[in-house]
């Protein structure tokens, strides 16, 4: 369960350049939820993964993840909580360490042991199975650095590196559109399953509609700092992209851009 009341960051306060990113922002998601997050360029969306995550400190607000009060919570210790995804492939793994190496790290992490005790054989069992079930021959490959990898294998890795632990929260944030549409639709149905498989309560923003649609149980739309519609339940399901483009271009007086129609 994740539970914002009233968060508020603003950037360059009193001065010219003052910035509400996000503006007293309030969402209530149940555990297991998996919510796609729509707006156009500078909307806030970035700014409110960054807020849970702990990235960005709030100015005013609360945050509550299962019972636990993340509202002023440093983001090392959010990091046991809370798995993350960004658009840029590169981020998230260590290109000079194996795949298993990385897998090892992961999964040590909220964990006592390290890494200096080695991989198990156990470990890296449980390693070679979740890598398979990425359908992308990787867990052939378990002493490959990951350097080596293309963008798409990376992000695959980096989604199963942030949920080998099942995390509280996942956060995605567009990290898909990096990838060419072939790979993006492959890491697209992957996330999917493992957030299913797992339960797993999830934010991802995106700029693909369709995908916003298609993908798990409610859709957000930001604009200026602001949730601006919630949908969920027969309503986001029968709700086709055209009319949630003229939803939101009525309700945030503003269109999509062209971004949002790829
Ligand atoms: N670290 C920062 N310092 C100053 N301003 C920032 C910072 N991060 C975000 N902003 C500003 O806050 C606003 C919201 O930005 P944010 O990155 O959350 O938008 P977004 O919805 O993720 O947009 P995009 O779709 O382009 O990724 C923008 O005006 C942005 O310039
Ligand atoms: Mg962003």
């Amino acid at each position: 369960m994740l539970d914002l009341t009233n968060v508020s960051i603003t950037f360059h306060k009193n001065t010219v350049n003052e910035r509400k990113a996000l503006d007293q922002v309030s969402l209530h998601l149940d555990s297991g939820d998996f919510v796609t997050v729509i707006g156009s360029n500078g909307a806030g969306k970035s700014t409110l993964l960054n807020a849970i995550s702990g990235s960005y400190e709030i100015d005013k607000g609360k945050i509550v993840l299962d019972d636990k009060d993340l509202s002023y919570l440093k983001e090392f210790k959010r990091a046991k909580y809370i798995g993350r995804l960004f658009q840029d492939p590169l981020k998230g793994t260590a290109p000079n360490m194996t795949i298993e190496e990385n897998l090892g790290l992961a999964y040590s992490r909220g964990r006592r042991r390290g890494l200096s005790m080695g991989i198990k054989k156990a470990d890296e069992k449980l390693f070679r199975e979740k890598l398979s079930q990425l359908g992308l021959g990787l867990e052939d490959r378990m002493k490959t650095k990951v350097g080596l990898l293309s963008g798409g294998q990376r992000q695959a890795l980096t989604l199963m590196m942030a949920t080998i632990v099942t995390p509280s929260l996942l956060l995605l944030d567009e990290h898909t559109a990096a990838l060419d549409p072939k790979t993006a639709a492959q890491v697209m149905n992957i996330t999917d399953e493992i957030v299913k498989e797992n339960n797993i309560t999830t934010m991802m923003i995106t700029h693909n509609i369709e995908n916003a649609l298609e993908y798990g149980n409610k859709t957000i739309v930001m604009s200026q700092g602001k949730i601006v519609l919630e949908l969920s339940g027969e309503r986001r399901k029968n709700m086709t992209m055209e009319q949630l483009m003229e939803l939101y271009s009525n309700t945030a007086h503003e269109t999509f851009s062209d971004k949002m129609l790829l």
